[in-house]
């Protein structure tokens, strides 16, 4: 009987076990210390500057966005890089809508002040009626959402806030036909990013980090939104210039920037909220984006097919 063949993948991340426990046991091998890997699994592991072994043939993402990858530099060597777009959209929607509500109800300071409050149940209800003046909120039926990216989860985020009563104005520049717009009908469809910015009250991005998208959000785009807006960032740290955004938190000009992208240049800032990343961090979501990914190098490594690269 022919030798059967041992793939060897190497784990960058931690990778749920759903997704792993698919690679049949009898063929494959994986871990974190894999020498000599024919692919590798990675989440959000930088593999930007690594050197990447001549021995991989491919490389799984799971999750939606590759900016941790040298995607052309593999593409250049025939290796396809394989990602899991939609399989964590629910997981970001969630978030995002749980950050619309934050944002709009003043939570984050509201929760610190409340935290603060010393004294017996008496001086703790005379020092919270000052709470409620300071953290009174806004409600979103109404309120104008706009969505920038229009893809899986951008997709979500608009219908849902649709049906939590708001407006919402989609834009993306990739949708030019009236037939794309694959999306509640009451999602009214921008003219252009500089109409959406003018008429929303909450800003959510959600294009992939590109050349194109870097600084999407700059000091000339803040300026044109409306006077308090509230900007949400679930899609990279690096399409929104925080420079210019903690500058307009500043003036006054933007109420609160949520962000889920830690950075130095956010900790500590007065109406600035950041979260670690965690818009894809469900047990859902994880389950989902391995079982897709593996799936898709089993296939690739035993019968050469590619999909999703
Ligand atoms: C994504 O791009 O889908 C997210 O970065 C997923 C993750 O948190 O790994």
């Amino acid at each position: 009987m022919p030798e059967q063949q041992l793939f060897k993948i190497l784990t960058l991340n931690s990778i749920s076990s759903h997704g792993l426990n698919r690679f049949p046991a009898e063929r494959y091998q994986t871990g974190h210390d894999i020498e000599q890997p024919d692919a590798i699994l990675v989440r959000s592991h930088n593999m930007l500057n690594s050197v990447i072994p001549e021995s991989v043939k491919a490389i799984g993402r799971a999750g939606a966005g590759t900016n941790n990858i040298p995607v052309d530099a593999m593409n250049a060597r025939g290796v396809p890089v394989f990602n899991t777009p939609g399989a964590n959209a629910n997981a970001v929607k969630e978030l995002v809508l749980a950050s619309l509500f934050l944002a709009a109800r003043n939570l984050v300071p509201a929760l610190q002040f409340a935290g603060s409050l010393q004294g017996d149940d008496a001086a703790l209800n005379k020092q919270a009626e000052d709470g409620k003046k300071r953290f009174s909120g806004i409600e979103l039926p109404g309120r104008t959402l706009g969505v920038i990216g229009l893809g899986e989860i951008g997709r979500l985020v608009a219908n849902s806030a649709i049906r939590l009563g708001m407006k919402v104005i989609g834009f993306d520049p990739k949708i030019t036909v009236e037939s794309a717009w694959s999306l509640s009908a009451e999602v009214k469809k921008a003219n252009s990013l500089e109409d959406l910015l003018r008429h929303s009250e909450f800003i959510s991005v959600h294009v992939p980090l590109l050349d194109s998208t870097r600084h999407l959000i700059n000091n000339a785009s803040i300026q044109l939104m409306k006077h308090h807006a509230i900007v949400l960032n679930f899609s990279r740290g690096a399409i929104v210039d925080e420079d210019a955004i903690l500058q307009a938190i500043a003036a006054n000009k933007i109420k609160t920037y949520v962000s889920d992208f830690p950075s130095e240049k956010l900790q500590h800032q007065k109406n600035v909220i950041t979260l670690p990343h965690l818009g894809a961090s469900t047990t859902e979501a994880e389950d989902n984006c391995a079982v897709m990914v593996v799936d898709q190098l089993i296939d690739y490594l035993e019968n050469g097919n590619i999909t999703n690269t």
